[in-house]
């Protein structure tokens, strides 16, 4: 039978209009990304791990991270740090800064992160992680979530094993990409799990790991019963692939809908990071959009080599130049910066492109 992504579903009281979601990415879930995940599907979104100790000491970029525009919602904020108090307070900020919900991260395998405590060796200290989901609920108005790998080391069951903990100490979602820290990105994600711990727990469940497409996000739903699936890689570069997951819908986009896709990214960007920042993050992003033989492959060295954004875009409209009017339409959609919600604390300096 297949499963409705269209059907909405709550997180306590926060409607998630889809069962897609948008995974939290470092160095990829900028707020165009998020922006552009919503337009296309996602019912819920996040934004890249934050860490707790750059919002305690009001570090500038990691205030950047804070900025939500009106048409993100619902939206977590996803913060990392091994200090219940400190997370605490981190909470407090994501939730004023305008998160719906606030997501924990258990599942970094990132040694810069881990070797301070933080991300997936919490899985370990089960204590140290219930403290946490503790402080965090106490402190922010709004649904707690926590993100986790399936444990440390390869064939691990601690997620299940802390589960229900993490729930009994106020997780309202749980997230499981089943994947031991170890693995990284390698082997598969062993979805049998995220049916077990589905079992285990009365709150929902979402599956992260390895979901590409409508087929296999229908066969992960059905055989583990989650909530939602969460869709990371397959939508670097990809938006039409949220699409197809939801809808259905596998048309491929033409050369004109890839080309004007991503010069509102690159804008959106550089309005985020400013061009200096964004020039050097978007490079990635040209082989994820014109890859998969959209555009001949000489086209991205090209665009790799160009100085600025603005000759990326000239160059993109060179070669495709009747992205113009989708470029119009989809920038007249967007909703004014002006009504972006910021901490009244924040240093004017964080508007990258002014
Ligand atoms: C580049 C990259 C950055 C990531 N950053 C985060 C992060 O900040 N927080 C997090 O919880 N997971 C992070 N993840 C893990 C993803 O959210 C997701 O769980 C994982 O990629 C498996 O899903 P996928 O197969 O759909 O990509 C990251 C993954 C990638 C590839």
């Amino acid at each position: 039978m297949q499963v409705d992504l269209r059907e909405p579903w709550w997180i306590q009281d926060v409607r998630i209009p889809t069962r897609l979601v948008l995974a939290p990415m470092a160095g990829v879930s900028v707020q165009a990304f998020r922006r552009q995940g919503r337009r296309y599907g996602a019912g819920l979104v996040c934004s890249e791990m934050v860490s707790c100790a750059g919002l305690e000491h009001r570090n500038e970029r990691t205030l950047g991270y804070l900025r939500v525009a009106r048409d993100e919602h619902p939206l977590a904020i996803q913060i990392f740090g091994s200090e219940p108090a400190v997370m605490g307070e981190a909470a407090r900020m994501v939730a004023a800064a305008g998160a719906d919900i606030v997501d924990i991260n258990f599942g970094c395998p990132v040694r810069k992160v881990t070797k301070t405590g933080a991300g997936a060796t919490l899985l370990d200290d089960s204590g140290r992680a219930c403290a946490i989901v503790e402080a965090v609920a106490k402190a922010a108005d709004v649904p707690v979530s926590v993100k986790m790998r399936r444990g440390l080391e390869n064939g691990s069951r601690t997620c299940l094993e802390i589960g229900a903990r993490l729930v009994d100490a106020g997780a309202a979602t749980l997230t499981l990409h089943p994947r031991s820290a170890r693995q990284m990105y390698t082997g598969e994600a062993e979805h049998s799990l995220t049916a077990e711990l589905v079992e285990l727990v009365d709150v929902p469940v979402i599956a992260s790991g390895d979901i590409t497409s409508g087929a296999r996000a229908q066969a992960v739903l059905a055989t583990t019963g989650a909530a939602a699936v969460m869709v990371g890689r397959g939508a670097q570069g990809n938006p039409w692939a949220l699409r197809e997951i939801v809808d259905g819908d596998s048309g491929e986009p033409s050369r004109e809908e890839v080309a004007a896709e991503l010069i509102v990214f690159i804008r959106e960007t550089v309005r985020e990071l400013g061009e200096r920042r964004a020039s050097g993050f978007l490079k990635k992003f040209y082989g994820w959009y014109l890859g998969r033989g959209r555009f001949p492959r000489p086209f991205k060295q090209e665009l790799v080599q160009l100085e600025s954004t603005e000759e990326v875009v000239t160059r993109l409209l060179v070669a495709a130049p009747r992205a113009v009017e989708l470029v119009e339409r989809l920038e007249s959609e967007l909703p004014d910066p002006a009504d972006e919600i910021l901490l009244d604390s924040m240093p004017i300096s964080i508007y990258g492109g002014g």
